[in-house]
């Protein structure tokens, strides 16, 4: 379970992190909360938390070895690319992973991934994917398109590692039974509820009655 922090408030981010940690397995620095507060908010992030995986979602696209760099230095443990940055930027981010210990790339894709991409990703040794059902999506739609969930098979068979997320409710996560998913993502529905510890449980909960403890 990942909880997304995109509150451009570094301290309300941190309350919600504080009170739904124990439900939570990775802790992302969104893509909002880190251009307001730089990669302090990842540094702060990790020395709060530090036996949780740290995610600086800065979504790279370009300068991908400096920018990688930064949020490793910062504390992140992942890192996110953007499935449309050039190869050359991807691989001066997974280059730069791989100058650390314990340090991984995801790279975040949308529906018009194409099979040469997915090929050429796992020849770089990435194994991480993040699907993102875009906001203007959720807004037009109520369900995740069977035709998504079967390319989404399809990745977890060449052996990705895959992450949901986009709006993503507690009743969509039983859509994904069939596929091994590795990380479900939510965010608003938790920072803003009036119980996030409680929010939080529920995703957790549907997860392990879907797919059993881990
Ligand atoms: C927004 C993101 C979010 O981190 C992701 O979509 C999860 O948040 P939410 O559950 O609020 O959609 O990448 O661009």
């Amino acid at each position: 379970m990942q909880l997304a922090l995109d509150n451009d408030d570094l301290t309300s981010s941190l309350d919600t992190a504080q009170k739904s940690q124990s439900q939570v397995d990775v802790m992302e620095v969104g893509t909002i909360l880190a251009v307001e507060n730089g990669m302090n908010a990842v540094r702060i992030m990790k020395s709060l938390f530090p036996d949780h995986i740290v995610l600086s979602d800065i979504r790279i696209v370009k300068a991908g070895g400096k920018l990688a760099r930064l949020a490793f230095k910062s504390g992140a443990d992942w890192v996110t690319v953007i499935s449309d940055a050039s190869n050359e930027t991807i691989e001066a981010v997974v280059n730069e992973a791989k100058l650390y210990k314990n340090k991984d790339v995801q790279i975040e894709i949308n529906e018009t991934f194409t099979d040469e991409q997915a090929e050429y990703w796992l020849s770089l040794g990435i194994t991480q994917l993040i699907y993102h059902r875009s906001n203007e999506v959720v807004e037009e739609e109520e369900k995740w398109s069977p035709e998504i969930i079967d390319k989404l098979k399809g990745l977890a068979t060449k052996g990705f590692r895959l992450s949901i997320t986009g709006g993503l409710s507690v009743e969509e996560i039983q859509l994904f039974k069939n596929i091994p998913v590795y990380c479900f993502i939510a965010g608003r529905k938790i920072a803003n509820s009036a119980d996030p510890y409680q929010a939080a449980k529920e995703y957790k909960d549907e997860i392990i009655r879907v797919f059993g403890q881990e």
